[in-house]
């Protein structure tokens, strides 16, 4: 009979789950469980910290609702959703835009509006234009591309975490034109400290970190053919843009605004240009999405669907 001990308890784990149908399953959960047991022995992990860290993640998930996604916040600040991101663009085999975070305010149900449009829902000034095209790996307009949008406002706020967060602001959806041109008015949003009163704003204060984002704007690109692009612009001077608490910043993601651009579509406006680049899809679309609408997370939190989709992605 095997001696469970600090070493052996790895392999007998292993050893239990090694028949799992589904390859993809069996890989995953025997390397979470390789190096979830390496972590608890290079740290030597006591029995209260052990219950610290469940009662944490009890926490994460309480704190998750239709609104919100607590478990989405951890995986960012944790550099987990920044990895995830990364490995996704490794895999793509023609250069497009690069990835940033889709972050815990992303909602599916945007409106959809014209080229041009405003998404600010009330008249609040000053606005400004965004404009680019959308081009594929050869530089030619993707046309009818749908670019979602979604921005804190001019006070770092997002809809979602306003009063009633079944109304909407600073968000849309456009389609590109026959040159792949988009554009449309908004406001300069500004930088924001993510939500800071659950279990993740206490981590956040137990390791001294300010908890800022950069001001950003958030983008969803795809077409037919192409690999999504979920991204962000980070605006250029923003005190935290070399800090970002979640690590969405990258150099070629930071846009500057300008006061008089000839080439802005809308005259007498500051403006931000932008081109986003598609790549090719290489075979069955894969999501590029680290995270989705809170109302959807929670509605697939039910164990028996789970199971299920485990089952189907094993044929
Ligand atoms: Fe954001």
């Amino acid at each position: 009979m095997l001696t469970i001990d600090e070493i052996t308890i790895t392999d007998a784990a292993l050893e239990q789950m090694s028949a799992t149908p589904n390859p993809r399953l069996r890989e995953v959960m025997a390397a979470l469980v390789r190096h979830l047991h390496a972590f608890a022995r290079e740290v030597d992990l006591k029995p209260e910290e052990w219950l610290e860290g469940i009662k944490f993640l009890t926490a994460v998930g309480q704190k998750c609702t239709e609104f919100r996604q607590e478990f989405i916040l951890l995986s960012d600040t944790l550099g987990f959703s920044s990895l995830i991101n990364a490995l996704h663009d490794r895999r793509a085999i023609e250069a497009g835009t690069k990835s940033s975070l889709l972050g815990p305010f992303y909602r599916s149900d945007s409106p959809d509006l014209r080229l041009g449009d405003s998404i600010i829902s009330n008249s609040r000034k000053p606005e400004t234009v965004i404009y680019g095209r959308v081009v594929d790996s050869a530089g030619k307009g993707v046309a009818n591309a749908s670019v979602e949008v979604w921005q804190p406002d001019e006070n770092g706020w997002y809809d979602l975490q306003l009063q009633d967060p079944s109304k909407m602001d600073l968000r849309g959806r456009f389609h590109t034109d026959a040159e792949g041109r988009y554009y449309f008015r908004t406001v300069v949003p500004t930088g924001y400290m993510i939500p800071m009163d659950g279990p993740v704003g206490d981590m956040i204060r137990a390791q001294k970190r300010h908890g800022y984002r950069p001001a950003h704007i958030h983008f969803l690109i795809g077409a037919p053919g192409y690999r999504e692009v979920v991204t962000a612009l980070y605006i250029e001077g923003d005190d935290h843009i070399e800090s970002d608490t979640v690590f969405g910043v990258t150099e070629s993601l930071v846009v500057g605004v300008k006061q008089k651009d000839p080439n802005s579509p809308i005259a007498g406006l500051p403006s931000i240009q932008f081109g986003f680049q598609l790549g090719e899809l290489a075979g069955k679309a894969e999501t590029g999405r680290v995270g989705a609408d809170p109302s959807q997370i929670i509605a697939k939190a039910d164990p028996a669907q789970i199971v299920a989709k485990a089952a189907d992605s094993s044929h």
